[in-house]
């Protein structure tokens, strides 16, 4: 909960510029090694494509600057129509800006289960749509001339133990059943012993931001429609507030009107939850560094499937410069998230012979209910109106997918691998229990926090740094000092459904443990489902005058 005020800030998110390199070994508590950031927004262009500005009309249009919002309307324009893509913040900013981007289809341990609880239809319909993905980006790059450091590489999923290497040969099984190409092996370049893996021969690696922002210029470029309006394009610093289907829908947002044949929300959760998503949705947290290696890189990408997992893939950019993976964790449910990147690292260099952190960042994902995302229409009821959310931490593959997937159904087309991504799907089968414990979960958290008694605020007693949830005249009030000593205050009341939020130290931010969302220490929105902010807190000139205090 405290953070260190000898450490100062760290740099925001997103922040470019060259890395700090640091060949720390870590001690407990002290500050993670490696500049705060993704390396993918520290080396690629930054965006700048503005706002909407007025009305617009549009054939379609695109709420969310992601992987599967890009690819979406890429897709579209390809086809001729003219698409407007609607970002709240930054296109490829958030969780496509902070991914280890491998292009892969082989997603730790899934087929198997998809195989028990779909059948192998559909699993094949998963399975081919994946392998479809890599081969969707390998075409654009070549046909585009995308230069994103594009390489192909074997994907493997490892057993750390003798005992999960019978669920590796299972996957082995299913895999092959559906058509992928999987291999059992004992032996892999990694510089450590594993028990058994799976092996997915030509699977592939870029650095995302170049290879969609190649693609959102495509976008950008093909603004005009067929009635001579230049409506099209690309609007960043957007809020979209409400959703009407019909035909045409129409998007409110802060900026103007957004009418359109189609729209399709790839947030990670639709603005108008019809459909209850936010029961369906797990909100995961985890942790990635850039680390430099004093011996080559291996080759290949690696992941276990243990909790939590462990992953590595190399970077193109660098024959020694690794991406590691891991410390995932459900959102709001880690008592010191500094920690995970110290725990990252330490297990990194039990590993690798680490010669120095460059980069580290956090990142989050939601996953479903039946680890399949949801792309399709997003409710029997809403005309024209389509969702893709829940990749699990795979979106790479499954956001390329989403794109084909709705732009067929979109422009009318039947595509062969809709029915397994359909979010109007009630074939939980074993998953029922996830959905029952995932909401259980979820109401547990509200009634924990508001039942059980927090503190009285003690303003006098916050150092830099501090933050806390307590109570204020019996309102509670999430809490920060910052390093230079200025009082941050807000709800601690998430305004989605009422549940408290918890600190994020590692990020600086307020993080709801019910469904995922997460708020700035000023309170605006990092994260959905929420759509609101939380309300800032007057403290009061005896509290103000306690803080100066200080
Ligand atoms: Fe749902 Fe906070 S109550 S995200």
């Amino acid at each position: 909960m405290t953070l260190d005020p000898s450490t100062g800030a760290t740099a925001p998110d997103g922040d470019r510029g060259a890395p700090s390199a640091s060949d720390t070994v870590l001690t407990d508590g002290g500050e993670p090694a490696g500049r705060h950031g993704s390396l993918w927004t520290a080396t690629s262009e930054p965006t700048d494509y503005g706002p909407l500005d007025g009305d617009i009309r549009v054939d379609a249009a695109v709420v969310g600057g992601g992987i599967a919002g890009i690819a979406t309307a890429f897709e579209l324009v390809e086809r001729g129509r003219t698409v407007a893509v609607v970002e709240r913040d930054r296109i490829l900013d958030w969780t496509t800006g902070r991914t280890t981007a491998k292009v892969t289809s082989l997603h730790g341990l899934v087929y198997d289960h998809l195989i028990d609880h779909f059948g192998a239809e559909r699993a094949r319909q998963y399975a081919d749509a994946n392998q479809a993905a890599i081969e969707r980006v390998a075409d654009t790059v070549d046909r585009l001339d995308v230069d994103c450091e594009f390489g192909r590489a074997p994907a493997y999923t490892y057993a750390d133990s003798a005992s999960d290497r019978s669920e590796v040969r299972a996957e082995v099984d299913a895999a092959r059943r559906l058509g992928l190409p999987a291999s059992f092996v004992e032996s892999t370049d990694l510089p450590y012993e594993v028990a058994g893996a799976v092996r997915f021969d030509d699977q592939a690696y870029f650095h995302p931001r170049k290879y969609l922002l190649a693609l959102a210029e495509r976008v950008a470029d093909h603004a005009q429609r067929g009635d001579g309006s230049d409506d099209g394009g690309i609007y960043e610093e957007t809020v979209v507030t409400a959703v009407d289907d019909g035909d045409p829908c129409r998007l409110d947002t802060d900026r103007g009107e957004v009418v359109a044949d189609d729209v399709v929300l790839a947030t990670h959760f639709p603005v108008s939850d019809h459909a209850l998503y936010f029961s369906r949705l797990s909100p995961k947290r985890s942790y990635v560094l850039a680390a430099r290696l004093s011996e080559e890189a291996p080759d290949g990408m690696y992941y276990d499937p243990s909790e939590p997992y462990f992953s590595v893939r190399p970077h193109a950019g660098s024959e020694s410069l690794v991406l590691i993976g891991g410390q995932n964790h459900r959102t709001g449910h880690a008592d010191d998230t500094t920690d995970r990147y110290r725990e990252l690292e330490r297990r990194a260099r039990e590993r690798f012979d680490v010669a120095s952190i460059e980069y580290r960042w956090a990142t989050q994902d939601f996953t479903s209910v039946d680890s399949v995302p949801f792309v399709g229409r997003a409710a029997p009821q809403l005309d024209g109106v389509y969702v893709a959310t829940g990749f699990g931490g795979w979106g790479m593959t499954n956001g390329v997918a989403a794109g084909v997937v709705l732009a067929d159904l979109i422009t009318g087309r039947s595509n062969p691998w809709s029915d397994v991504y359909d979010p109007t799907r009630f074939e939980f089968g074993a998953s029922r229990s996830d959905l029952v414990s995932h909401n259980r979960h979820a109401v547990g958290h509200f009634f924990d926090g508001h039942v059980r008694g927090r503190p009285d605020l003690d303003l006098a007693g916050l150092a830099p740094g501090e933050a806390t949830v307590a109570d204020e005249h019996d309102d509670p009030v999430a809490v920060y000092r910052d390093e230079g000593g200025a009082v941050h205050a807000v709800s601690a009341v998430c305004p989605h459904m009422g549940c408290l939020v918890t600190w994020n130290d590692g990020e600086r931010s307020w993080d709801c443990p019910c469904h995922g969302s997460r708020f700035d220490v000023d309170g605006s929105v990092l994260d959905t489902p929420a759509v609101d902010g939380l309300d800032s807190v007057d403290l009061g000139a005896d509290d103000e005058d306690r803080s100066r205090d200080r």
